[in-house]
């Protein structure tokens, strides 16, 4: 297997065994298969291209400025040049979240630069979390495979055949279908967060207590319990860009998708009302105050800070008057160019000396076993708002905090 891109830096760097971004146990399977020769990099694309079977776009599509539509110029770029180094049958499998109709796009690129070229075009959805991806490629739920031909279904087959023998369902479809289904995907996880995150506001105010809801509801089979979590808002790289293109592409169609287009606004504004959480938890002013954040990444176990609801919260921490000092255990190379004015720290610790409020933003595992005690004799006060729930509140009132977190009761302290 061949790993491309235009980037020559970063090509050098992986060849040196230096993995660009924080994914556990990726650097040690990256090794493991170069020693093996299984693996090389290289910005080679023709030599790469001509030689193989099956080519994988995996190119960004960012959210396109202004019209929240995703950017498809890298993906349309790299068919062109896949285009002119085709050698022999080979399939062309776009990774990439692209679209429905991006394949047949894709497939005519090709066709009309190449005419005669023989190729067929496949889409191959991810559904990798990060954090989690290895784990998740080996033991996938499914994996979708949009294909015309039955040449292209074969060549797929025998690429996730180690998989068969774990009885991974594989799923062919048309590419317009495998398309879809990765969108409609994750616009339902992130339309269940949503509503766990509304319920989770009502609880608040009946007296209920989200995490008991969502067990109560996640037990029956046809809900079932993941991503029922309550918290800041969903962010990361594939939530709040795929929503929005799948709101686009409904529009294009005149197919409104207001469940999807509801979704996207209400994430947007929880993300932003957590900072008036904190301030008012504070007694409605920041002025003079210290917060203290702990995780600034979108969630635990990488380094990405894209659409993260600490880009939104620790901002209006500091309209409100506030010094914010923050520590995350991987994401503050990332962090710091995009959060100006903020102290940072060396560990949850330090993080919290002299605040008069801690907030947690990220589920880091490091933050979920503090020593309590010694949180509480460094801060000025003991405050602790968890956007994650991951006290008990039982142990944080023993513990002598004043405690709120999300879609459950506040207690200690006045
Ligand atoms: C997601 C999809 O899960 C994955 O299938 C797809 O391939 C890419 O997008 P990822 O963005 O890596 O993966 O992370 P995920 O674990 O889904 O979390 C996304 C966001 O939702 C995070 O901000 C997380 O904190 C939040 N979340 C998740 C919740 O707030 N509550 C939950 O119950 C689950």
């Amino acid at each position: 297997m061949t790993c491309v891109d235009k980037d020559a830096d970063r090509i050098a760097k992986l060849n040196a065994g230096k993995i660009p971004i924080f994914e556990p146990g990726l650097e040690q399977l990256v090794e493991n298969n170069v020693s093996a020769d299984r693996l090389s990099f290289t910005t080679d694309l023709p030599a790469s291209v001509a030689t193989a079977d099956a080519v994988f776009i995996a190119v960004g599509t960012p959210s396109r400025r202004g019209d929240g539509h995703a950017d498809l110029s890298y993906v349309y770029g790299v068919a062109e040049e896949i285009a002119d180094a085709l050698d022999g049958y080979t399939v062309v499998v776009t990774k990439s979240t692209v679209p429905v109709g991006t394949g047949r796009t894709v497939s005519r690129i090709i066709g009309e630069r190449r005419p005669g070229a023989n190729f067929d075009v496949v889409s191959n959805p991810e559904f990798l979390r990060q954090g989690a991806a290895i784990g998740d490629f080996m033991r996938p739920d499914r994996v979708v495979i949009g294909a015309d031909s039955e040449r292209a279904r074969d060549v797929m087959r025998r690429l996730y055949r180690p998989l068969y023998l774990i009885e991974t369902p594989i799923l062919f479809t048309s590419l317009e279908t495998a398309e879809l289904t990765k969108y409609a995907a994750n616009s339902f996880l992130a339309t269940k967060i949503t509503f766990i995150n509304e319920i989770a506001d009502l609880c608040e105010k009946v007296g209920a207590d989200v995490q008991d809801v969502a067990r109560g509801i996640g037990l029956d089979g046809r809900i079932g319990s993941k991503f029922l979590h309550a918290g800041p808002g969903y962010g990361g790289s594939c939530f709040p860009k795929d929503t929005m293109a799948l709101v686009r592409t409904g529009e294009e169609c005149g197919t409104a998708l207001r469940i999807v287009a509801t979704v996207a606004e209400i994430n947007d504004k929880r993300k932003r009302a957590m900072a008036t959480r904190v301030i008012e938890a504070c007694g409605g002013s920041l002025e003079h105050k210290t917060i203290a954040v702990l995780g600034l990444t979108f969630k635990p176990n990488t380094d990405d800070m894209r659409e993260a609801p600490s880009l939104d919260i620790v901002p209006a921490l500091q309209t409100a008057g506030a010094a914010v000092r923050a520590y995350d255990p991987e994401g503050m190379a990332e962090a710091e160019p995009l959060l100006p004015d903020v102290v940072w720290c060396r560990d949850a610790y330090a993080t919290v000396e002299n605040a008069d409020a801690v907030v947690i933003i990220t589920e880091w595992n490091e933050f979920r076993l503090l020593d309590l005690a010694r949180v509480k004799a460094l801060m000025r006060q003991p405050l602790m708002i968890d956007l994650r729930n991951i006290y008990r509140p039982v142990e944080m009132a023993e513990a002598g905090f004043r405690y709120m977190s999300v879609g459950r009761p506040v207690v200690g302290g006045n």
